[in-house]
């Protein structure tokens, strides 16, 4: 892994008001081909869910977010917008905000609007062309705000209190979209604790959490009629196919996306519909018929069990938020 290595990449045509250069610490080709190799060797097949981000799966993932079956991004983004004034109060004055998994930054303009001159933006994505563009049309609308991106995969054992660097303004995470619920209790637990490491001591993180439900709203979250999940699922193979020369037969794997209820989790899978082997750079892996990758786990939580888990990882509540139909919430929480 030569992860550590910072690469400064410099955009074309230098901007005044634009993102400063991006900070790349992103896998590379060769950590992406061990993680495959190493998921597709397990009894149960997986491949990580950070992979779904290239250039495609983040168009993808947009276009999910527009659905009318997935419900979580329009209804956290109504309760940003709900509670815009409340959220900013709290952050107070010349704050800088740290955003994990930063996607398309929508949300965070709403934030950045209602708050009292916020000094810096780090944005903090895996995904680097996505980044890039976001970052600089972002800096272009707030000329006033330092905006750093950094490409990373922000689970990664990385240094990201020195990412954030020099300010002294309070530090403030930002985590939506239920982002947390693709990492199993333990993880997320390591993961709060190091976003409460990044913050320090009385810095605070605005996290979405999605909530347990009625079971067939999950799982037409996770099925949309128009296939667009299933596009995005599939679209893992596409990128390997691609990118590490590997030969899946896109059409003998289905999408499938169950809720597991023991373990509260949105679950996705691709389904092998026929016994075959598949050659991802130079490996072999078998697949039986009727045998799935497990490609992520999206897990909902009740307000107090999130609230234990966040506990768990040193953060104190402040305040949470629901829309009227518990969907989904947001919550205000201050590192101890
Ligand atoms: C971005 C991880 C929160 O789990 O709902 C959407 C990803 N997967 N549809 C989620 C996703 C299938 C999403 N997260």
């Amino acid at each position: 892994m030569d992860n550590a290595v910072s690469e400064i990449i410099t955009k074309a045509g230098t901007d005044q008001a634009a993102a400063d250069p991006v900070q790349n610490l992103g896998p590379d080709l060769a950590d992406f081909r061990d993680e495959v190799w190493l998921g597709l060797g397990q009894a149960q097949k997986t491949l990580p869910s950070k992979f779904f981000y290239d250039e495609l799966g983040s168009k993808l993932f947009d276009e999910i977010t527009q659905l009318d079956q997935y419900y979580p991004t329009r209804t956290e983004t109504k309760l940003l917008g709900t509670h815009a004034g409340a959220i900013a109060s709290f952050m107070g004055t010349g704050a800088t905000l740290v955003e994990f998994g930063a996607g398309s930054l929508i949300k965070i303009r709403i934030l950045l609007e209602a708050m009292d001159r916020p000094q810096a933006f780090v944005p903090i994505d895996i995904s680097k062309e996505h980044l890039i563009l976001s970052a600089d049309q972002l800096a272009l609308e707030f000329p006033h705000i330092q905006v750093r991106p950094v490409v990373a995969d922000f689970a990664s054992a990385l240094d990201f209190g020195a990412l954030v660097a020099d300010s002294n303004s309070k530090r403030i995470g930002f985590f939506p979209g239920s982002t947390i619920g693709n990492f199993a209790h333990d993880a997320a637990v390591t993961l709060l604790a190091t976003i409460g490491e990044v913050v320090g001591s009385g810095g605070e993180l605005l996290i979405g959490v999605d909530l347990k439900k009625d079971n067939k709203i999950l799982l037409d979250a996770y099925n949309d009629s128009q296939g667009v999940t299933a596009d995005f699922n599939r679209n893992l193979l596409v990128r390997i196919n691609r990118e590490l020369g590997g030969n899946f037969d896109l059409g003998t794997f289905r999408h499938h996306a169950p809720y597991n209820a023991d373990e509260g989790r949105i679950e996705m899978h691709l389904v092998s519909g026929a016994d075959q082997t598949v050659n991802v750079a130079g490996k072999d892996f078998v697949f039986t018929e009727g045998e799935t990758i497990h490609t992520e786990n999206s897990y909902k939580y009740g307000i107090d069990e999130f609230l234990a888990l966040a506990s768990e990882a040193g953060f104190d509540p402040v305040q949470t938020w629901t829309d009227q139909d518990d969907l989904f919430s947001i919550h205000y929480l201050r590192a101890r």
